[in-house]
């Protein structure tokens, strides 16, 4: 269990593994934002983190849209994962590591966990009887089969429950059912399957025990209790776990059991440890050996939707294999916009993070009104955005930030940024105040209530500002006998700028880093604000942050903007529609080396090219691009193809790519076609993204 106060503390922290199945939604912002301030407010106390995430990479659906998009599982998730870093880093989510559960580690860590609860006797095989799509060959996963709902009749409803009158129930019961996948009637196949026996009683006692002794929060120790309670013929609650799926999947094959794999649940979190395990294998650090110290502490942030697995399946799957189990479990609740829709994973409606970034947002503002929203319940929060523009305006600018730049232009153009010795028993008083409160923030902090910790130095900071409009700094510097109490107000405003700075600076990093280079302090620690800075020399201010405008808020959530009514028509052709950056993705362009070109007989228009794509065979292609091009102008030229094209059979043979070239849409009355090609240290092979 935590040793709180211990000095210092080893901290093992996760966020729920996001699927690889799409770009981050605010939610997932509002976890990594919950989580990452925590983990900053744990350093700025001296504590060692490890804060780890991964794409969560397995399962049904992202095999089957890796198949739609005409790529590999693995190339879909790369695309996806390739997506990640611009956001986390736009959000200051400074994560360790970032890994993946198709990464060698999990394949091997979930194996091993595997043989130890076998060994345990904890797994069983078992006949299921489940729908199979006989089209595609594969059982269907509940969100990939339709029907009728069997209580109100509804049409196309998934096999699990139905959205209109919320009815549970098993896909066997759906009525006319068929496979959303290829419009087949699914048929009733058996198959054999691997369950965990967390019925087994050594299971129930264990987590009846782990999960209500006082590690977790109370409203989720008391929703687990109920998934315990015995029916009436005194049959624990707890039933076993199916781990296992069958070929075609998308996951981590299953020792000694050919074509069985583990289902994604079984995987996922055994992620956390392949990306602490790969993180500090970098640093020549053994996990086993790190995560054998018991002062470790092993905290996953989750949201209030995947409960169950982090406080059932989970901690079982680490017992019962021998390994550390998890200290707590911060769960918190959904984000939600304007009191209205959930956001949820599918739908994903609402605020996009990455367009919020590309609007010139401040990333901060983000963090500071998702901060001062939060607190250790599992409880929805709102984004509103009148309410946005008013926090960010009237706290962080009209309070906070407003206490620098009332004193930095006295300070430099009076004083040359020199602060004041000695700050007079008001001064002091102030700041001691200040001060004394840094224990009851830490606490807020510590035990996850951000909201209550930000109203506490806003609180603060109108103390601060109450100081200066008693004082008027203003008026004092219309008389030059005021000189010294005029530095000194304005220094006392300064130390007081400091302290808040380091009571925020777990929500707004960037912020402090640039109030540190305005300071000229090294980077701020907790325990400075109990010392002051006394005559020091700080350094030229500079803006530290603009208001937020209610017009950036509804660009924000304004519908992307409709075609122009006259398009305009660059190179003759209006744009394509447009698309993401996971459809971009999809096409692969190589640099090519054209080692060959010749007229092909019977075509005006086609040149066969031999291309070396850095690969062990040459390519075969035809382009039409004979009315432009002498073969022998082409020979040696490094151009860009599309290498992962089908292979089409033409009349000539067949062509395994596409080359790029550029043309007018009327290619008649605008003559001209040129063939891409990269400049000179450029190598056949080459990714062009
Ligand atoms: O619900 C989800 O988005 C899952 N991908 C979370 C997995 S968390 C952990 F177990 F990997
Ligand atoms: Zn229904």
């Amino acid at each position: 269990m935590p040793r709180i106060g211990a000095m210092p503390r080893k901290l093992f922290v996760t966020t729920a593994l996001p699927y690889a199945n799409g770009p981050f939604h605010i939610g997932h912002i509002m976890e990594y934002v919950q989580a990452d301030t925590w983990v900053r407010f744990q350093r700025m106390q001296g504590h060692e983190v490890h804060f780890v995430c991964a794409d969560d990479a397995h399962g049904a659906p992202i095999m089957i849209a890796a198949e739609k998009a005409g790529l590999t599982p693995q190339q879909f998730v790369a695309g996806i994962a390739a997506g990640r870093k611009p956001c986390l880093d736009g959000f200051h989510i400074a994560f360790d590591h970032w890994h993946s559960t198709d990464a060698p580690e999990n394949h091997a860590l979930a194996q091993g966990i595997y043989r130890a609860l076998r060994a345990n006797d904890l797994v069983e095989v078992r006949s299921v009887e489940q729908f199979y799509d006989p089209q595609k060959g594969m059982f269907l996963p509940d969100r990939f089969i339709k029907g009728e709902c069997p209580n109100c009749g509804a049409k196309d409803q998934y096999g699990d429950n139905c959205e209109v009158c919320g009815a549970v129930y098993a896909p066997t019961d759906l009525k006319n059912p068929v496979s959303a996948l290829t419009g087949a009637t699914p048929v009733l196949r058996t198959s054999e399957h691997f369950f965990f026996r967390l019925s087994d009683p050594r299971c129930v006692a264990f987590l009846e025990e782990w999960t209500q002794d006082g590690r977790l929060q109370p409203e989720v120790a008391n929703k687990v209790r109920e998934w315990f309670k015995r029916d009436a013929q005194g049959k624990a609650g707890l039933g076993d776990w199916d781990i296992s799926r069958d070929a075609p999947y998308f996951g981590i094959q299953i020792p000694e059991a050919p074509g069985k794999y583990f289902y994604v649940w079984l995987d996922a979190p055994i992620g956390y440890l392949a990306s602490l395990q790969h993180w500090l294998a970098k640093q020549g650090v053994d996990m086993d050996a790190y995560l054998a110290d018991p002062e470790v502490e092993q905290i996953h942030f989750i949201g209030k939707d995947i409960v169950t697995f982090h406080t059932l399946f989970w901690p079982a799957t680490l017992k019962f294999s021998g390994r550390k189990v998890p200290d707590r479990i911060f769960v918190h609740g959904f984000l939600t916009v304007n009191n209205g829709e959930k956001m949820s994973k599918s739908r994903g409606t609402g605020i996009d993070p990455l367009r919020y970034l590309e609007l010139g947002l401040d990333a901060e503002w983000l963090r500071y009104y998702i901060a001062a929203k939060l607190n250790a319940r599992v409880e929805d929060i709102d984004f509103n955005p009148e309410d946005f523009v008013a926090r960010v305006n009237s706290d962080l600018v009209g309070k906070y930030v407003n206490i620098a730049s009332r004193a930095a232009g006295f300070l430099a153009k009076r004083f040359g940024n020199q602060l004041s010795a000695d700050l007079g028993v008001e001064g002091r008083v102030l700041l001691d105040g200040l001060r004394a409160h840094a224990d009851t923030i830490r606490q807020l902090y510590e035990e996850r209530e951000f909201g209550k910790a930000l109203r506490e130095v806003m609180l603060l900071a109108d103390r601060v500002n109450e100081h200066v409009d008693r004082h008027k700094p203003w008026e004092l510097a219309k008389r030059p006998e005021m000189d010294a109490a005029l530095q000194d107000v304005c220094s006392v405003c300064i130390e007081a700028f400091r302290v808040l700075t380091i009571y925020l600076k777990p929500v707004l990093p960037a912020l402090a880093a640039k109030v540190e280079a305005f300071l000229q302090v090294p980077p701020l620690q907790w325990a400075d604000a109990r010392h002051a800075l006394r005559a020091h020399r700080i350094g030229a201010y500079s803006h530290l942050m603009q208001r937020a405008e209610a017009k950036q808020l509804d660009a924000l959530f304004e519908p992307p903007a409709p075609p122009a009514l006259e398009p305009v028509r660059p190179g003759g052709e209006a744009l394509a529609e447009e698309i993401g950056i996971a459809d971009f993705s999809k096409i692969d362009l190589r640099l090519a080396r054209i080692v060959a070109a010749e007229r092909v007989e019977g075509s005006t228009k086609l040149l066969r090219l031999t291309l070396d794509v850095g690969e062990e065979r040459l390519r075969n292609v035809f382009s039409g691009i004979a009315s432009a091009y002498k073969p022998e102008q082409l020979v040696g030229k490094l151009t860009v193809m599309v290498a992962n094209l089908a292979p089409r059979k033409m009349k000539f043979g067949v062509s395994e790519g596409m080359v790029l070239a550029a043309s007018h849409a009327d290619e008649k009355s605008h003559a001209g076609l040129y063939v891409l090609e990269a400049g000179p240290g450029a190598l056949p092979g080459l990714r062009v993204r």
